[in-house]
């Protein structure tokens, strides 16, 4: 059934590659991640094709293993504010991690954002899933992952308080009578949890946005709970139209039960196209990806969602190692250790093959913009998707799809035109959020009068 909405768009920065592998490709500069320069060309690009955002993924530990991008790159807020400042209307989707910052001063980077974008500031709420990054906070325990998750709870709570801190009239600057802010729309959180205590309020106004928008990305049954009850618009990573449509109806259904409506909420999974001007063209593409991933790579991008397992240690044509995989991957990633676990298991794969599979995800996006298109049509009508976030596969596919795919998208009506809002809450088209003192006066007004 066709269907009334448009589809949104995001862009994922992933500088110098999104794995072990496509880095190798000779038109990929090895300083990507780390020059300015091409974060900003490939902004602009995504801005030129009208996407709703870019993403900045974000993590808190490396060793000498892990992948170039996540190696070597820039502060997800500092890159934000930069690009902000060289764009006028996509969203900036920021990572930060719930269990090594604290809640006051993510609230104030991520209002100060959405001032400085005028607006356009988005938070991936993340809960990071490597035990290994204790070790650069001070030793703290790495939290189990159901405490992950009640810290985000508590966490969200804490940084949308303060965010409320301002009402949007507090500041008077009244110089004749020397008030520069209304003391009455000024509030104190008081915070006491669990976890935190936080008095308040926050040393920054109200944003533009009211409140930058929420991202997440669980897909555990925490994990899905915590983004049906509280994200705006959610990431997920299928692996085909089915596991993505069970996955949407499933958090709609959640978000439903904890009051809100299905579409107040965006599910958006990630997406690697290879676009070619032909199917043969985009196939090649495909292939020429394929060729640069080493066995050793491809291990090493499979440890990752198993908390950095170290597959090298079994046989590599044996069966794949599903207990102590699953070990590893129940504390650690959950929704990805999963998936691998299950289609070694449904196919009856070798630790080689599994590994190779997961390091060459070709997905359903192989092809020329019609194809490409009519792909994304599809999971979009069948409600697998209201949204899609782009990663790039392979040097130069930001300016295929951009230049072959959105066209086609436009001219079937399924992607906007031109902008047509100044927020990103506008352009996701995510509701508002009242101010809970503003709301509570009105309330007591209202009922004072009638
Ligand atoms: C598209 C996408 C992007 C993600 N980006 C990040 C990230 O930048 N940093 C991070 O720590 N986790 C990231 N995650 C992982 C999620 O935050 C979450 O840990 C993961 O989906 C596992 O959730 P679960 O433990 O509830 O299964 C991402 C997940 C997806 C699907």
């Amino acid at each position: 059934m066709a269907r009334k909405d448009q589809m949104k768009l995001g862009f994922v920065l992933h500088g110098v590659g999104t794995n072990w592998s496509d880095w190798r490709h000779p038109a990929r500069p090895t300083d990507a991640s780390t020059d300015f320069a091409f974060y900003k060309y490939q902004a602009q690009l995504a801005e030129q094709g009208k996407f709703d955002f870019l993403f900045v993924s974000d993590s808190l530990s490396i060793s000498d293993k892990s992948s170039p991008h996540d190696l070597n790159r820039f502060e997800p807020i500092t890159i934000m504010s930069a690009l902000a400042a060289v764009t006028s209307h996509v969203g900036l989707v920021g990572t930060l991690s719930v269990s090594y910052f604290e809640p006051f001063n993510v609230a104030r980077q991520f209002a100060s954002l959405d001032h400085i974008s005028g607006g356009r500031a988005a938070w991936n709420v993340v809960t990071s899933w490597l035990d290994a990054t204790a070790a650069n906070f001070s030793d703290a325990p790495h939290p189990a992952h159901d405490v992950r998750y009640k810290i985000a709870a508590e966490f969200l709570d804490v940084v949308q308080g303060l965010w409320d801190s301002w009402e949007g009239d507090a500041i008077l600057g009244d110089k004749a009578n020397g008030r520069f802010i209304d003391p009455e729309r000024l509030h104190t959180l008081n915070h006491h949890g669990e976890f935190f205590n936080v008095k308040g309020p926050l040393n920054i106004k109200r944003t533009p946005q009211d409140q930058p928008v929420i991202f997440q990305a669980g897909a555990s049954e925490d994990g899905k709970n915590f983004a049906a009850a509280r994200a705006d618009a959610i990431f997920c990573n299928p692996d085909r139209l089915e596991t993505a449509a069970e996955y949407y109806a499933d958090v709609k259904t959640r978000a439903v039960g904890f009051g809100r409506r299905a579409e107040d909420v965006k599910i958006i999974p990630a997406t690697r196209p290879f676009v070619g001007r032909t199917d043969e063209e985009a196939e090649a593409k495909y292939q020429e990806l394929c060729e640069l991933v080493s066995i050793d790579n491809a291990l090493q991008l499979l440890g990752r969602p198993f908390n950095d397992h170290d597959f090298s240690v079994y046989d590599l044509d044996a069966p794949f190692p599903a207990e102590a995989a699953a070990a590893a991957g129940l504390g650690s990633n959950q929704s990805v250790s999963m998936r691998i676990l299950k289609f070694a298991k449904d196919d009856n794969l070798t630790l080689r093959q599994t590994a190779l599979r997961f390091a060459t995800p070709r997905g359903h996006f192989v092809g020329g913009p019609e194809k490409v298109a009519d792909a994304m049509q599809a999971w979009f009508e069948a409600h697998g998707a209201d949204g899609f976030m782009i990663f790039e596969t392979m040097p130069g596919q930001l300016e295929l799809f951009v230049e072959l795919v959105v066209p086609v998208l436009q001219a079937r009506g399924l992607f906007r035109r031109d902008y047509a809002a100044s927020t990103l809450r506008g352009l996701l088209e995510v509701p508002g959020v009242e101010n809970r003192y503003t709301a509570a006066r009105n309330k007591a007004r209202l009922a004072e009068q009638g």
